[in-house]
């Protein structure tokens, strides 16, 4: 693969013969004995691509300022001999006890005021000068010594910021939160209108006052908790800017480190750190509390793609089967691994790497799935990553190629801190729930869907989702308003435009922000309780939420038969006319609908707007998806420049029956020709290099 980012101008671009195919490699935890066989295997399975030092601190600084790469050396010279190329943790994810022994005031802090302990991983507060100053000294020595390493294709820093420690609540994050609040207020008076301290006595005299949004008896000031999300973010984003400086002046390599975009995570504001990397780089695991798991999947790696403004990213981790840290860790079935791993293909990603490499006998992660499983090679697990990685090379000429969308969603990790606050209207809806009900509903239909952040130029999209942006900035929402005045089409769902970036209410009826795009006006929210269900009058059904709306303008194309709203508009749609022959449709949803009832309201706009399906609803196991050159862009800019154009069929049968389906060119994965029909064993991918005349 080969990318840069838009804005990157001299940034480094991180380049890879064909579809990266890689893992995190652990060798400290192994014999010097076994790493030449695990080379040998590596290369056996195509691997190339390996993580190395993601958690070598303790191995290359066993005591402070003492430092031993012997092991670290030879595994890289082994590496580079075999011709995989590395990407190189800078080691500073996880202190070395004697750091946390000889320091434990960079131990980090939980809501209640009580520290966490070493024993585990990432025990340090993001805040911590101390723990920072040990860790750019190791960050210098390994830059030093192989900054310049011709094996080195990519710097790792650190490993997921933030997934345990994101937020901390000492005092020196107190102190540090002060420092920001101070940037971005000036004066307390300003901090007080912002937070809303007029409200339970809560007005500040000074800066020295304010403490991070420790436990309390009665919820916490919303807008203090929204900053301290916005802080902690910036603090991690802070610490990653250090770490890179410091490779910088060693390495002109590609920096990154590796993202979470996944359903349980959500410290960290992704669109922020997104123009500093080299390269978007994100970590998968399939999460098997959700409803939906592979759902989900797909509406990750479209919002990765989101953050690498629509080119190509890496898929730094994901597991052959089993993880170790859901209550119920289920092993793939076959086939399975290599479905996940195409489909976060199908989405951009131009490398699929895996968390690990061997399976560990030892420590918290030893039912952890690997590559190669303790069983050893003589297992189907090993056989697949086998033919994965044959099949990974057959796909080679795809790096480089955008996929096709002309739907956008909007998704914000800041409005996920504010709407999901303690002092909602019900905890019977939550955020992701919603964005998620309207991914997996476009899915259905058939729709590839951009992820996008709020503000961004919608211009290229014949059909945008809103769904629940509590939090909008005025800027924002104007870029909405404009888009549908230019003829666009937008669905915004319930609960929108309420408040503005302060989390102040924005009166005079909900929601707020969109009132006058909508022609609406919405008096009361009036959500049910759990298990109550909602009748509109067309006979769909509902859950967790009415509102009692009122049009003002809006055609209403569905009332609340029953509940708390009945009577009232439950959807509406607003028709915009700029002018004679632009004519723009915002629509509204005043409720949770249930998936059938969003399926049909979702086809109805995406008609109406003349956004096309790629894949057909009527076979709802086959998910299809279009990769392809600059050439045939629908949205997005032009990075994957090309002479002649080509694309790329993704026909992903996640079904138990074979399935058939239109297409015509070369199967990339079989080498089969495609004349017309395609079939799609139970379970397998197609990857069809299409005939230009398609
Ligand atoms: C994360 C980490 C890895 C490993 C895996 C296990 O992604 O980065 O070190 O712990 O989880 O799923």
């Amino acid at each position: 693969m080969s990318t840069q980012h838009p804005a990157s101008g001299a940034r480094p671009v991180f380049s890879h013969d064909g579809i990266a195919f890689g893992c995190d490699y652990n060798p400290e935890q192994w014999d010097r004995s076994v790493w030449r066989e695990d080379v040998d295997l590596m290369r056996e399975a195509g691997v190339d691509l390996v993580a190395l030092n993601i958690f070598g601190w303790s191995h290359i600084e066993p005591r402070p300022g003492e430092y031993d790469f012997d092991g670290l050396d030879e595994i890289l010279d082994l590496l580079h001999a075999a011709g995989i190329r590395v990407n190189l943790g800078t080691g500073t994810a996880s202190a070395p006890p004697w750091l946390t022994a000889r320091h434990p005031e960079i131990l980090p802090q939980v809501e209640d005021g009580t520290t966490r302990f070493p024993g585990g991983r990432q025990a340090w507060c993001p805040s911590s000068a101390v723990f920072r100053r040990y860790a750019l000294e190791l960050v210098e020595k390994v830059a030093e010594r192989y900054g310049q390493h011709p094996a080195v294709e990519l710097w790792h820093v650190s490993n997921e910021l933030g997934c345990h420690n994101a937020l901390c609540y000492d005092d020196e994050s107190a102190e540090a939160f002060r420092v920001w609040l101070r940037a971005r207020y000036t004066t307390i008076e300003r901090l007080n209108t912002a937070w809303g301290t007029s409200f339970w006595s809560q007005q500040y005299s000074d800066f020295a006052e304010i403490l991070p949004p420790r436990l309390t008896l009665a919820s916490r000031n919303p807008s203090q908790v929204i900053d301290f999300h916005r802080f902690s973010s910036d603090e991690l984003l802070g610490y990653y800017r250090a770490e890179l400086e410091v490779l910088r002046r060693h390495s002109s390599v590609p920096v990154t480190t590796n993202f979470m975009v996944t359903a349980h995570i959500r410290n960290l504001d992704y669109w922020q750190w997104a123009p500093e990397m080299d390269v978007i780089a994100n970590d998968h695991y399939l999460d098997n509390r959700l409803a939906d798991p592979t759902a989900e999947l797909s509406f990750a790696a479209d919002l990765t793609r989101g953050l690498a403004q629509g080119g190509p990213w890496v898929l730094m981790e994901q597991s052959t089967g089993a993880v170790n840290w859901q209550p119920h860790n289920l092993a793939k079935a076959p086939g399975e691994m290599t479905r996940n791993s195409l489909t976060h293909v199908a989405k951009g990603a131009d490398a699929v790497c895996f968390f690990q490499w061997r399976a560990s006998l030892q420590g918290s992660e030893k039912f952890h799935s690997a590559l190669l499983p303790h069983a050893g090679t003589d297992s189907d697990l090993w056989r697949e990553v086998v033919d994965l990685g044959h099949t990974l090379d057959r796909l080679d000429e795809i790096t480089g190629t955008r996929v096709q969308a002309d739907v956008a969603m909007l998704f914000s990790w800041e409005n996920w801190w504010a709407a999901d606050g303690e002092s909602r209207p019900s905890h019977g809806v939550d955020y992701l729930s919603q964005v998620h009900a309207a991914h997996a509903s476009l899915r259905r239909l058939g729709h590839t869907v951009d992820l996008v952040r709020p503000g961004a130029d919608l211009s290229a999209y014949k059909l945008v989702i809103v769904p629940s942006l509590y939090l909008v900035r005025d800027a924002e929402a104007e870029v909405v308003s404009n888009y549908v005045a230019a003829g666009g089409h937008v669905v915004i769902t319930f609960f929108s435009g309420i408040v503005d970036e302060e989390d102040r209410v924005r009166a005079g009826g909900y929601p707020g922000a969109f009132r006058e795009l909508l022609g609406i006006n919405v008096e009361e929210f009036a959500p049910v309780l759990p298990g109550q269900r909602l009748t509109l009058a067309s006979g769909m059904t509902a859950t967790a939420w009415s509102e009692r709306v009122r049009a003002r303008g809006a055609e209403v194309l569905d009332t609340f038969a029953d509940g708390p709203s009945a009577g009232r508009p439950a959807i509406t749609r607003n028709v915009v006319a700029s002018n004679s022959s632009t004519r723009g449709v915002a629509r509204y949803l005043a409720t949770s609908l249930d998936p059938d009832a969003l399926d049909a309201v979702l086809r109805d706009a995406a008609a109406e707007a003349s956004a096309h399906p790629q894949g057909d609803e009527r076979e709802p196991g086959l998910e299809v998806i279009r990769r392809a050159t600059a050439g045939h862009a629908i949205a997005g800019d032009t990075a994957a420049a090309s002479d002649t154009p080509r694309s790329y069929l993704f026909l992903i049968n996640h079904s138990a029956h074979d399935v058939e389906t239109p297409a015509r060119g070369l199967d990339l994965v079989t080498g089969d020709t495609v004349d017309n029909i395609a079939r799609v064993p139970a379970g397998a991918v197609r990857v069809i290099r299409e005939d230009p005349a398609r």
